[in-house]
């Protein structure tokens, strides 16, 4: 945990000499309205959600909400996204009038969610969504991936990016699955300070850097009912054991502001909890920037949760459990609400004080008083060149997970003749996902701009497709390509022909994204295990999917199956190079694959869920389990040696020897895993946790011999006290199939 000495929930700011001088000459509504953050339709031509095409700003609603109602921030994209041009002259207009606003000048602060990419920017490159990134296990990918995405972000003229998400999702039916870095809390931990270290770069204030969003806090990715938004129950310590450590991580990496989870956790709104907004998050945490609500989540006190009679009760309770600033977002009822409550005392000036002071700092750490945005595109001279098209196709490749591979049917031969069926074929929407040019990632007027070239395009470019089977419409996400393209090969050539079956899940997220099972559907399983039957050679399952989809009654039909949690707009392509041996996949699962609808345990469960053939109960069997991921090579792990001195206190590290080789024909790209296990514990030990991770490249045919490093104190946990706890005794480390244990006697 951070030090008692951040016991305070006001911590100064290096900017604190300007931000009181601007404190001071605000007047009460200038407060307020720093405090609201409205969406992009209340200042565009039209209605909200119905604005006029082609988007323009209704400069009487932009002077209303930034001249009368000296609103601080604005966010979204009007419904879908936009040009560079266009966004760069929406953020032009909107400064300049922000500038003619009478009385203190402070500049507004525009948020967007880029979250794969500028997914709102039509010349946005579209990356693998986070859940495919993290599949890379590795930090320095994720990072760069972040740097793309924050210039071109900042190109558009926004500095705020409502990304990274840090919850843990520990429940694989959640509609948001995708939008995490899988289930682990210290590969969350990694990839999300990787993250917002590319997104705000050492000075967050530089043109081509933006601010992160750690999201959402807290407890919002293990749903109890899998249901996006519905109760959550965590007992402290496992808020502390699972799910605060990735924002500990964003906070030690800088992140600059923090959105809240629209849930509810143990029963209370986390919007109206200051035990969590307040006493953990500032006292116990010491974060220091700003925390912005979700999506009309005061309103939902009312509505929704049913905590507040009425908007004002609603709007008291979440600016004093903590809320700095509210994405309102679509009118000025918190505006007014707040107004009132400031004059009444009810809500005291103090605390006023306090939000604008933190969204003063995050305004002054981005340079927002002294730049004028958007920059010039000078700033921007990488914008379309090569650099960030390698690593497009690079973070791509890297989104690949070989679950299996019987015979070593891949890699297939280059120029061989091919049958594909299923979904997604020739649409991107699939190999995309949800947030991309519009929400949800279906738009097909919309979400096909600069979304990739499609799976048949791409197979062509390296087989003969000699069938295209696509999927019945029935079955969820279905293609457009029209039924059976005719075959100019014999039958015997079609029925001989490897099969290459794509299961694509429908893009979606938050509430439109919840389902009722992960398992496929019986329409699907019949049409799939039809077409096996009717095809005599290889067969490959493709599966590009928000959620691990529960495949147990098809797996056995398949010789091969590939998998990656949205890909992008490179995934076609990726994928057409990975079937033709054109590189070794090395993705590994951050997540258990379940192989049961009620069988969703995390790789980290207790001894009483592993299989106990004493007592038959065998509730850990994961159709594939975390970490998992095969190559076109085959690594064997040759030795794990402990270094010594072992640790003798908690301040010390353990150092692991890790011996590799390569025994295939490819290059390969592995990532070691160390996992630690305390045998017995004052807290149910958990069977395994992973400590430390590496991926490293091994040439065809050599050995590699690799140190890592691991905090003895890491090997503790949250104990019946709630703090980090490390007892004697003996632990095990486990590599690949290695494994060795000492005892620790200090
Ligand atoms: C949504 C999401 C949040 C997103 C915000 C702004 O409701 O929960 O992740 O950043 O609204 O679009």
């Amino acid at each position: 945990m951070i030090p008692a000495a951040a016991q305070k929930t006001y911590i100064k700011s290096p900017h604190h000499r300007e931000i009181l001088a601007t404190l001071r000459s605000m007047t009460l509504k200038e407060k307020v309205g720093q405090m609201t953050q409205l969406n992009l339709d209340v200042v565009s031509v039209g209605e909200i959600y119905q604005l006029k095409e082609p988007h323009a700003i209704d400069t009487a609603k932009l002077i209303e909400a930034l001249h009368n109602r000296k609103v601080g921030s604005i966010l979204n994209c009007g419904g879908h996204a936009y040009s560079l041009a266009h966004w760069r002259s929406i953020q032009s207009t909107i400064h300049l009038i922000s500038r003619q606003a009478p009385g203190t000048y402070i500049p507004l602060l525009y948020g967007i969610d880029a979250i794969h990419g500028a997914n709102y920017l039509h010349e946005g490159l579209l990356f693998p969504q986070p859940l495919a990134q993290a599949a890379s296990f590795d930090p320095s990918l994720v990072r760069r991936v972040a740097m793309a995405t924050a210039y071109q972000t900042a190109a558009s003229g926004i500095p705020w990016n409502f990304s990274p998400v840090l919850d843990v999702a520990r429940h694989p039916l959640w509609s948001r699955f995708f939008e995490t870095y899988g289930e682990d809390p210290y590969l969350v931990s990694e990839l999300g300070a990787a993250c917002i270290s590319g997104y705000q770069g050492q000075d967050p204030s530089r043109p081509t850097q933006v601010a992160a969003t750690m999201k959402h806090f807290l407890g919002y990715g293990m749903p109890h009912s899998g249901k996006d938004r519905t109760p959550t129950y965590i007992h402290p310590r496992q808020l502390r054991e699972w799910i605060l450590p990735p924002f500990m991580a964003g906070i030690r990496a800088g992140a600059l502001s923090v959105m809240v989870n629209s849930g509810e956790l143990n029963g209370i709104p986390v919007h109206a909890d200051p035990e969590i907004l307040t006493d953990l998050l500032r006292k116990e945490m010491g974060f220091q920037g700003l925390v912005v609500s979700d999506w009309e989540d005061i309103e939902k006190l009312v509505s929704v949760h049913r905590v507040a009679e009425t908007y004002k009760e609603a709007t008291r309770m979440a600016v004093m459990a903590g809320v700095d600033m509210a994405m309102v977002p679509n009118d000025y009822r918190f505006t007014d609400a707040l107004m009132a409550l400031a004059e009444s005392g009810e809500v005291p000036m103090k605390r006023i004080d306090e939000a604008v002071y933190r969204i003063l700092h995050v305004k002054h750490s981005l340079g927002l008083f002294k730049r004028q945005l958007p920059e010039p595109m000078s700033q921007f001279t990488l914008m379309q060149t090569d650099t960030f098209h390698k690593l497009h196709m690079e973070s791509a490749r890297s989104s690949w997970i070989l679950l299996k591979n019987r015979n070593r049917v891949l890699p297939l031969s280059k120029g061989s003749a091919l049958v594909l069926a299923g979904q997604a074929l020739d649409e991107p929407f699939c190999w995309n996902g949800a947030w991309t040019r519009t929400w949800q990632g279906i738009d097909p007027k919309w979400d096909t701009i600069n979304a990739g070239i499609s799976l048949i395009e791409a197979l062509q470019e390296h087989f003969q497709l000699v069938r295209t089977i696509p999927a019945p419409q029935s079955s969820g996400a279905g293609s457009m390509v029209n039924a059976n393209t005719p075959s100019n090969q014999s039958q015997t050539a079609v029925v001989q022909a490897p099969l290459v079956v794509v299961l694509g899940e429908k893009p979606s997220t938050e509430k439109p994204g919840d389902i009722q099972q992960l398992s496929l559907s019986a329409d699907e399983v019949a049409w799939i295990r039809g077409l096996c039957a009717a095809h005599l050679g290889p067969k490959i399952l493709i599966l590009v999917q928000n959620r691990p989809r529960i495949i147990s009654s098809i797996d056995t039909l398949f010789d091969a199956i590939l998998l990656s949690n949205q890909p992008g707009a490179a995934g076609t392509r990726s994928l057409s190079d990975l079937l033709h041996g054109g590189f070794s996949p090395s993705g590994r699962l951050p997540y258990t694959y379940p192989a049961h609808e009620h069988s969703l345990i995390t790789y980290d469960h207790k001894h009483t869920e592993r299989l106990h053939t004493d007592f038959s109960m065998n509730a850990f069997q994961p159709a594939y389990p975390f970490g998992h991921g095969l190559g076109y090579s085959s690594i064997r792990y040759e030795s794990l040696e402990l270094l010594k001195p072992l640790p003798a206190m908690e301040s010390d590290s353990l150092r692991v020897r890790v011996r590799l080789r390569n025994e295939g024909s490819f290059t390969q790209k592995e990532t070691i895993m160390v996992f630690v296990g305390d045998s017995v514990a004052s807290i149910t030990p958990p069977v395994k946790r992973l400590r430390a991770f590496k991926p490293v490249e091994i040439k065809a045919g050599t050995s590699l011999a690799v140190d890592l490093s691991i905090p003895f104190s890491s090997l503790g946990f949250v104990g019946r006290d709630l703090r980090q706890t490390l007892e004697p005794g003996w632990f095990s480390v486990q590599v690949g199939p290695l494994m060795e244990q000492w005892q620790w006697k200090p």
